[in-house]
């Protein structure tokens, strides 16, 4: 068949029965535009996606419909942002995008707080800012928000949605770009599709995975992973009201949404473009690799996943192209780059530069680093990881064993150490950190800790031991330092950037005892920041050097949009990259060891025919000609010919 002729009849009947009302004529003329040029690709992945669905045409029509309601309800504000963004699209990769993450409550308390926030965020530059789910829950354990029973509401102890419309229009004004989250691998189980279906409605029954009895089940599990093995061994949950096992990845009150339907994904798209509506620039993807299942697989990165992800960034595209995607890939790093496309997700968490980045940490070796980034680093030069050391989740030791084989270290070994080395089990280890989601059956399990504590500012502490301490803030910062630098954008969690130690409090909350992710979850009080800002304490002392580090990167284009080389520093405990920008170069040195380490000098080679430059962060010269001397976990941004001041 041929899709595009198919397409174009399909698309004359669709805007022929449109109900236009409501629209002048220069935005019928810009989402007629916008139809033109998306919907061919949006209708040929709905093709492959449902190939067997003799009702597409029904389904593509009534797509377009809300996708043209959902343009109509965008405010001429947003509208205009739209135009801004199609001008500029690669306003994400700029030195001068600094990203944070934070919970509402954990940061300001509620969404007005917030606001009154929005000058500590300018102080740190930040002017991306991911807040974590703040919708609508069920009481009790809701994953953190995860499990959303209401796209549309916002959870009451944090205000309503005219506080978080308040929020996001303060917001843009202080140039700071909101992403929020897109969690549509699965509802709550009290989201009202998810009440209807128990209460046997066989129109939502279809919105989940449903199954009589145990037997399909069982022979999914056969090949599935366990997330959550600590609450819950298996991925199907017996519901008693809906008499169905039900298919729940996460938690068993988190039921995964049946995208074989296509009356989900057209239900998802309009809770998409409300969201987008309210006014944020980047939605993130939560668990999109496993959106679609596949008996006899792991149900994970299934290539219909990604199609649906694509006909997701379509309709955004017809509706609200200011708005791109973040994925949220936690998984195989070849996977995870499959992810990352102009026309798929222009944005990537880098989890493999996360858990590399400890790794590098625990053996003060770099070798593993060096030759996964060499691997996986590059990307599109349309989109952009954000980079980061710590995040509200676990960390999971995603590295690819081939690329550890190849440098004789055996993965699963390898991963049993650094979960030891993190959890206080291995001697002599540095870091305080708890074990998450120990699987008995396989032995696995994932790290849980703040920057701090895992980077042994908490053991230094208590210890009460300066040397120990000055160690602890180097590494914090050298961690820091390789995000600032790498290329992309570097999200800050918040906490992290005051140095703050684990929290150990949720061990007496019931609803969050059984999940040790909360021990990195740590509240931002005033007195918190008063102190950590104006003290002389170590926190102060990270403040100073982080925001002097990030200070450096925003005076200079090169951090942004400069080409990123991962270079072989024939030293074992170094990392070292390089960026080009036209005739602008810079070296950037990591030292991953207590010890000062010496460089053959050629390394600056990289800088261009002068081979020579100077430290951004320090102002001391170097030379080619010299053996480079990099300090204890010392930081080292060589620039040459650089435009900026
Ligand atoms: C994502 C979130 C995690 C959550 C899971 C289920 O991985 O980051 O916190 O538990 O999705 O929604
Ligand atoms: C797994 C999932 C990831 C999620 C995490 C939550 O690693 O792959 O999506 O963030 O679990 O702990």
């Amino acid at each position: 068949m041929n899709v595009g002729k198919e397409s174009s009849v399909t698309l004359q009947r669709i805007v022929n029965n449109l109900d236009w009302q409501g629209l002048n004529p220069s935005q019928r003329r810009t989402f007629e535009q916008r139809l033109n040029a998306h919907f061919p690709r949006l209708f040929g992945l709905l093709l492959d996606i449902y190939p067997s669905r003799y009702d597409l045409h029904f389904h593509c029509e009534d797509l377009v419909q809300r996708l043209l309601r959902g343009f109509l309800q965008r405010n001429n504000r947003l509208k205009a942002l739209d135009k801004q963004r199609l001008k500029d699209p690669h306003w994400y990769k700029s030195q001068d995008r600094v990203g944070m993450s934070c919970y509402v409550d954990l940061f300001a308390g509620d969404l007005q707080r917030l606001k009154a926030r929005i000058p500590y965020l300018q102080a740190w530059g930040i002017n991306y800012l991911h807040l974590m789910p703040l919708y609508a829950v069920p009481e009790g354990d809701s994953d953190g928000g995860y499990a959303v029973s209401d796209y549309r509401r916002v959870n009451p102890a944090l205000g309503d949605i005219d506080d978080l419309r308040a929020l996001a229009k303060a917001l843009e004004d202080a140039g700071i770009s909101l992403v929020l989250d897109f969690v549509f691998n699965h509802t709550a189980d009290n989201h009202p599709w998810a009440l209807a279906a128990q209460q046997g409605d066989p129109v939502y029954q279809d919105y989940y995975y449903l199954f009589d009895d145990k037997t399909v089940p069982d022979q999914y599990e056969h090949h599935l992973r366990e997330i959550f093995p600590q609450v819950r061994r298996g991925n199907f949950t017996w519901n008693d009201a809906a008499q169905k096992w039900v298919w729940t990845t996460f938690n068993s009150f988190q039921w995964d949404l049946n995208y074989t339907n296509p009356e989900v994904f057209k239900a998802i798209t309009e809770e998409m473009l409300f969201l987008a509506n309210i006014g944020c620039e980047g939605l993130r993807l939560d668990a999109l690799a496993f959106i679609w299942k596949e008996m006899g697989t792991d149900c994970e990165n299934q290539p219909n996943a990604h199609k649906l992800i694509q006909a997701f960034n379509c309709c955004l595209q017809i509706a609200a192209p200011a708005v791109v995607f973040k994925s949220e890939a936690i998984v195989h790093p070849d996977e995870v780059v499959k992810y990352i496309d102009a026309e798929e997700c222009q944005l990537s968490y880098n989890p493999l530069l996360m858990a590399l980045l400890w790794n590098s940490l625990a053996t003060r070796k770099t070798r593993l680093l060096t030759a996964s980034m060499q691997k996986s680093f590059a990307i599109s030069p349309d989109c952009a990881w954000v980079n980061y050391v710590r995040c509200h989740d676990d960390i999971g030791w995603t590295f690819d064993d081939d690329v550890a084989a190849s440098l004789g270290i055996n993965g699963t070994d390898h991963r049993h150490f650094l979960n030891q080395f993190y959890t206080g089990r291995f001697e002599g280890s540095f870091a305080t950190g708890v074990a998450f989601a120990d699987n008995p059956q396989t032995g696995d399990c994932r790290v849980c800790g703040s920057m701090a504590s895992l980077a042994g500012l908490e053991q230094a502490i208590e210890k009460d031991d300066p040397a120990l301490i000055e160690l602890a803030v180097k590494r914090i910062l050298l961690l820091h330092a390789v995000t600032f630098a790498i290329g992309g954008i570097p999200v800050l969690y918040s906490g992290d950037e005051l140095g703050l130690l684990n929290d150990y409090s949720y061990q007496s909350d019931p609803d969050k005892r059984h999940d040790d992710r909360w021990v990195h979850r740590v509240a931002l009080t005033d007195d918190i920041i008063d102190a950590s800002l104006h003290g002389t304490n170590p926190h102060h002392g990270i403040v100073d050097s982080l925001q002097h580090m990030l200070s450096v990167r925003r005076r200079h284009a090169i951090f942004g949009e400069g080409a990123t080389d991962i270079l072989t520093p024939y030293n074992d405990h170094v990392f070292a990259v390089a960026r080009h920008l036209n005739n602008q170069h810079l070296v950037a040195l990591f030292n991953f060891s207590e010890q000062t380490q010496s460089l053959d000098g050629r390394i600056l080679e990289a800088l261009g025919p002068k081979a020579a430059g100077d430290d951004l962060l320090t102002g001391k010269h170097y030379q080619a000609s010299d053996a480079l001397s990099i300090p204890p976990y010392g930081v080292v941004w060589i620039g040459a010919n650089l435009d900026g001041n």
